[in-house]
């Protein structure tokens, strides 16, 4: 039979050697705070509980989980082991497996986690670890195995002696364990360490030396491992984080001219033969229609809903705003806080001034109206169906009727189109 699992999530770390002051488990990967990749692989596994350990600024770190992650508050950051210890008390009546994730390890991958329950399942450790090789292991706890190469303990790198440096294979920090073993092993483990903290990655060789048996499981693609400790090792992690989304975008049949300067933001959707051209941003939860075509130097901000067959080119900056299907803004434009209706022709240079220094207003353009060269839209402003503003106009607080045309600096009515 299956045992019940636990999730615990280890997040109330400082962060100290990001040198911020946000929390570092809300440092973002391509616009997602990393602690959410985290915690979409407790959704993932339909965990009975989950559980994030909370410390440094835990009032802001809560406000982005989700209801039904539970939240421990460790009050003293005295080390990993002590994180878990103040996650115990919310699974007192629990009988399982508690499955250790890090905050900080967020680009680990569902399938990992996966292979590593079932091999605990099938040969019932005391705990089974997720480890990985790593060229570099510098910053990595090392896996120490005895005779019969069975994991003996972890070693962290302050540490370890020269040999152990030298070890390739490291500790995730991901690991498997029987609840009643990890609540017996968190009792011995001490602090006569580098740090003075009570470490985690002490309870394997407390298991160990208690004739208790550790399995491991080692990850394929070590880039699954990297923890995030610095903004060197954020930036590394976004990168590969960015390289999966625009895979899977290509995947779903868009054609991304070149995967290596396109930012595509996690969350977004982007219809069949849609071309994206290089150097294009495209931020969090855009939704983007079939046969567009975006960019290339394209920035589209938060909220932007572009319908089918629409054509947004070089240097445009949209942000809050809706385009219609067939509507073309091809050169350097920006459009805030705007709803443009179905085939409506943006002219080069028009610009949507909505912001007065106090508040941002609306800029509606309704269906085939065609805006000319050089437009400033300062909204709140409304231009109608078939309507057109004529190169250069200046648009205040307007609202430009039906099938007419104005122009000027204030744009004023010049003629009814035939
Ligand atoms: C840790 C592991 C190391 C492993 C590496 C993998 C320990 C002692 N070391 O080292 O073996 O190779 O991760 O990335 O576990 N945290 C708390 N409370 C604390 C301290 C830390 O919740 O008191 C959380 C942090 O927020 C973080 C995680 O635990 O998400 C790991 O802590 P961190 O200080 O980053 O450990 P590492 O030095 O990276
Ligand atoms: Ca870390």
């Amino acid at each position: 039979m299956k045992n019940k699992l636990a999730v615990v999530i280890l997040a109330a770390g400082k962060g100290t050697r990001m040198r911020s002051s946000t929390p570092k488990v809300l440092h973002e990967l391509c616009g997602r705070p990393m602690l959410s990749f985290v915690t979409d692989l407790a959704h993932a596994l339909k965990a009975e509980h989950t559980i994030a350990v909370l410390g440094h600024q835990h009032e802001l770190v809560r406000k982005i989980l989700a209801p039904q992650v539970k939240v421990a508050v460790q009050k003293d950051l005295n080390g990993t082991a002590g994180a878990v210890k103040a996650a115990m008390p919310f699974l007192k009546s629990f009988k399982g497996d508690v499955l250790i994730l890090y905050g900080d390890v967020p680009l680990l991958k569902k399938e990992s986690l996966t292979k590593l329950l079932a091999k605990h399942r099938k040969n019932s450790p005391d705990a089974t670890l997720l480890t990985s090789n790593l060229e570099k292991p510098a910053g990595y706890g090392r896996i120490l195995r005895d005779a019969y190469s069975s994991v003996s303990g972890i070693v962290e790198e302050k540490d370890a002696n020269d040999y152990q440096k030298s070890i390739k294979e490291v500790n995730t920090g991901i690991a498997l364990f029987r609840k009643d073993r990890l609540e017996s092993a968190l009792k011995s483990v001490r602090s006569a360490n580098r740090k003075k903290e009570f470490y985690l990655t002490d309870t394997f060789g407390i298991i160990h030396k208690g004739g208790g048996i550790i399995d491991s499981v080692k990850l394929e693609d070590f880039n699954e491992a990297l923890g995030i400790n610095s903004r060197s090792q954020l930036a590394q992690a976004d990168a590969i984080m960015r390289k999966r989304i625009v895979e899977e975008v290509m995947e779903s049949g868009v054609t991304v001219v070149d995967p290596a300067t396109t930012f595509i933001y996690w969350g977004s959707k982007i219809g069949r033969d849609t071309v994206i051209y290089p150097f294009t941003v495209i931020e969090r939860n855009a939704k983007i229609g079939k046969r567009c075509f975006v960019g290339p130097f394209a920035h589209l901000r938060e909220s932007v809903a572009l319908g089918d067959d629409v054509i947004v080119g070089n240097f445009i900056e949209i942000t809050r705003s809706k385009l219609g299907a067939k509507t073309i803004a091809k050169h350097f434009s920006y459009i805030g806080d705007s709803r443009l209706g179905r085939s409506v022709n943006i002219g080069a240079g028009t610009v949507t001034a909505n912001f007065d220094g106090l508040n941002k207003h609306d800029t509606i353009v309704k269906d085939n109206a065609f805006i000319g060269s050089d437009t400033v839209l300062v909204s709140p402003v409304v231009v109608g169906r078939n309507a057109s503003t004529a190169a250069g106009s200046v648009v205040v607080h307007r609202n430009v009727p039906d099938g007419t045309v104005f122009a000027g600096v204030p744009a004023k009515f010049l003629r009814r189109k035939k």
